[in-house]
């Protein structure tokens, strides 16, 4: 089986990369990722030299590149994780979330089809749900929720998956989404709350909430997210939509509290700032078609994985220095010292 696998040096694709060599001796992963801000090339330093296994630098968008590259490997599978992930940062500049991550995906099935493949996995969120109010736990996304998004990622994520479903309908191509809540764990970028909360409580920094902190998120450790995509993309039915996440929701406030705890730092570093425009309120989950028809169930509780996370940050400082020493600080002066 050759698997071609975008956004690999990013932080969920890189978990799935090495799951998959770990799990499928035989695989061929064929690594494609322009490497933006958020790819990371010492992340794969372990598997590069894995004869099972390629990287190659180039653009989802790039159509010439992305033909060639599958005229070479002949792929069976295409699992698309390339994307501009951040929500503040597509609140910044939209542009780039569109091209990336509506025309990359466009430009990755026209290939597919042109060259043919077994299947094409699209990698998406539970954001284009929208969100829920606070105030009614009793409601949960299945994949029957109307579209609803609120921020220009969430639209550039959801306009993908209608295209995801539209070559399906009208082309027949082979294709299945997963659309997964908030993950956290090893190699998550230092933008995104988690793993900026752990970097700036072990530098005795403020840790900036935004807003009062009641915001909800779905966390979901990140070997959980890619055991699930392995699943479907094996036996996950074609034109099927399957929503991934853990029932483990947390206000962010309790997700800061619990960082603090666990690496004996004070709460007074929290620092209340500026809300994010358009903040969605809660996300949640409904899993029980992923469950009922592949089996599949989390198998990392938030208590075991938050602190697998804190001893990979501990261990790991040279990784996330290195990139909060870069343009990374100018990102993050005006995104938080600014509010
Ligand atoms: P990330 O930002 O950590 O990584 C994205 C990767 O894609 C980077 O390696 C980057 O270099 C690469 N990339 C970006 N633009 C590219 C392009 N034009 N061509 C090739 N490569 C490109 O993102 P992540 O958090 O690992 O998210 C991966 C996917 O999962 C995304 O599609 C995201 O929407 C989705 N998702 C993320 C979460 C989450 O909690 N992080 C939850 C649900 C879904
Ligand atoms: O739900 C899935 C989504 O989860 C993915 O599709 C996105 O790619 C991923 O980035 C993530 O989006 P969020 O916006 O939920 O994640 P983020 O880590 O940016 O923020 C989580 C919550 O924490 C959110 O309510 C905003 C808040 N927050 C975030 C940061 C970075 C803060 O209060 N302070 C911060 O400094």
């Amino acid at each position: 089986m050759n698997i071609i696998v975008t956004g690999g040096a990013g932080f969920i694709g890189s978990n799935f990369v090495f799951h998959m060599l770990n799990k499928y001796p035989d695989y061929r992963i064929i690594c494609l990722d322009c490497l933006t801000y958020a790819g990371n090339l010492s992340t794969l330093a372990p598997v590069m030299n894995n004869p099972n296994f390629r990287f190659v630098k180039e653009s989802i968008t790039d159509r010439e590149a992305v033909y060639k590259l599958f005229e070479e490997e002949h792929p069976d599978i295409v699992v698309n994780f390339a994307a501009e992930s951040h929500v503040d940062r597509s609140i910044e500049n939209p542009q780039v979330f569109l091209d990336t991550n509506i025309i990359g995906t466009s430009v990755l099935m026209d290939a597919c089809r042109k060259y043919g493949i077994k299947r094409y996995h699209q990698v998406s969120t539970d954001e284009v749900y929208g969100d829920l109010p606070l105030d009614r736990p009793d409601l949960f996304f299945t994949e029957e929720t109307p579209i609803h998004t609120s921020s220009p990622y969430s639209s550039s994520k959801a306009a993908a998956d209608l295209l995801v479903l539209a070559y399906h309908r009208t082309y027949g191509l082979p294709v299945t989404i997963s659309r997964c809540s908030n993950n956290y764990g090893p190699y998550h970028f230092p933008e995104k709350l988690i793993p900026l909360m752990i970097a700036n409580a072990l530098n005795d920094k403020p840790l900036p909430v935004y807003g009062e902190g009641l915001n909800v998120r779905d966390w979901l450790y990140v070997e959980d997210h890619c055991k699930a995509i392995d699943l479907i993309i094996h036996n996950g039915r074609v034109g099927e939509v399957y929503n991934v996440g853990g029932h483990n929701e947390k206000q962010n406030i309790e997700i800061v509290k619990i960082i603090c705890k666990e690496l004996g730092k004070p709460e007074s570093l929290i620092t209340h700032v500026g809300d994010r425009k358009g903040h969605d309120m809660r996300y949640a989950i409904d899993p029980t078609k992923i469950h009922s028809e592949l089996g599949w169930l989390p198998e990392t509780n938030f208590e075991d994985g938050i602190k697998k996370t804190i001893k990979w940050y501990l261990e790991n400082r040279k990784w996330w220095k290195t990139i909060i020493s870069g343009e990374y600080h100018n990102y993050y002066k005006k995104m938080y010292e600014g509010r």
